[in-house]
């Protein structure tokens, strides 16, 4: 079980929100993600967007900015309280359902549009999240989802194996860590057509800045705890990663955001 698969009964609701409002900082930038996500959806002023997934309501402000008609669901009472806290002031009450994403209580063909954002990896089913979706959707509607890609983790090492071990670890956590390269497949699956996928490569170049994605020391941690690599070759690692990060010589990358954008036949 993974904290954002639960919030309310993680023990650590409040600070997911914050975290929230770190990454929302992170991927808001101009051309970054969050706004390529939203040129892919082309909603037409007034058009009915739900936002599965919610979290604490960043993107469904940006979307009643934009002229959208916004609906947000999210499973957890926390998130959604931050989602009506953010939301409060729009001159209108804020459109906004506790449900299961796996189960979506609204009738078939009732919205033009519906994006995902880094919920898929947290849910049992990614399958039945996007089946409710296409159900919901009007003929003609528009899907547009952004999830990472934890397992496209690289290293540059002089010990290649360890490196390729610690990087099988990042996102070890999440029911489904490499859900950003099925994206395509899913959304195929689910019946929705047209499906285009586009893939933000982040580059670092020192430990610290990594961090900001993944943390090296846990995920070294973990892969010692899991036995992929001795303690030994962790903590050799580690060093080494630290030097190079210090001469300015570290290189890793991972796909931080993959977006996906479809059409409902
Ligand atoms: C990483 S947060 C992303 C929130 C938001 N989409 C964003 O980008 O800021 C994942 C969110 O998915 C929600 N969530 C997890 N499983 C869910 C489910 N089965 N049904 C509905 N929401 C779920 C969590 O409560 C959390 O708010």
């Amino acid at each position: 079980m993974n904290d954002f698969s639960d919030v309310d009964r993680s023990g650590r609701a409040a600070e997911l929100v914050e975290h929230l409002d770190h990454v929302d900082r992170a991927l808001r930038a101009p051309g970054g993600p969050k706004e390529r996500l939203r040129a892919h959806l082309a909603l037409a002023p007034g058009s009915r967007v739900l936002d599965l997934g919610c979290g604490a309501g960043h993107e469904l402000v940006q979307l009643e900015r934009d002229g959208l008609c916004a609906f947000g669901v999210d499973a957890s009472a926390t998130m959604l309280a931050a989602s009506r806290a953010r939301l409060a002031g729009l001159g209108h009450p804020a459109r906004l359902v506790r449900a299961d994403a796996q189960h979506l209580p609204f009738a078939d063909r009732q919205f033009d549009g519906c994006r995902i954002e880094r919920v898929l990896q947290h849910v049992a089913s990614p399958a039945a999240v996007l089946a409710g979706a296409h159900r919901v959707l009007r003929p003609g509607g528009l899907i547009a989802v952004l999830e990472p890609d934890w397992a496209s983790l690289t290293l540059v090492s002089q010990d290649a194996e360890a490196a390729r071990a610690v990087a099988d670890e990042a996102g070890g956590h999440i029911p489904h860590r490499d859900i950003g390269r099925h994206l395509r497949r899913l959304l195929a699956d689910a019946g929705f057509v047209d499906v285009r996928v586009d893939v933000e490569l982040m580059v670092y170049g020192s430990v610290e800045d990594l961090s900001r994605m993944v943390s090296l020391e846990h995920v070294v941690d973990r892969a010692c705890a899991a036995g992929r690599i001795e303690h030994s070759r962790g903590v050799a690692l580690l060093r080494e990663q630290r030097s190079l990060s210090k001469s300015g010589a570290f290189h890793a990358t991972i796909h931080r955001s993959v977006l996906a954008w479809a059409r409902r036949p």
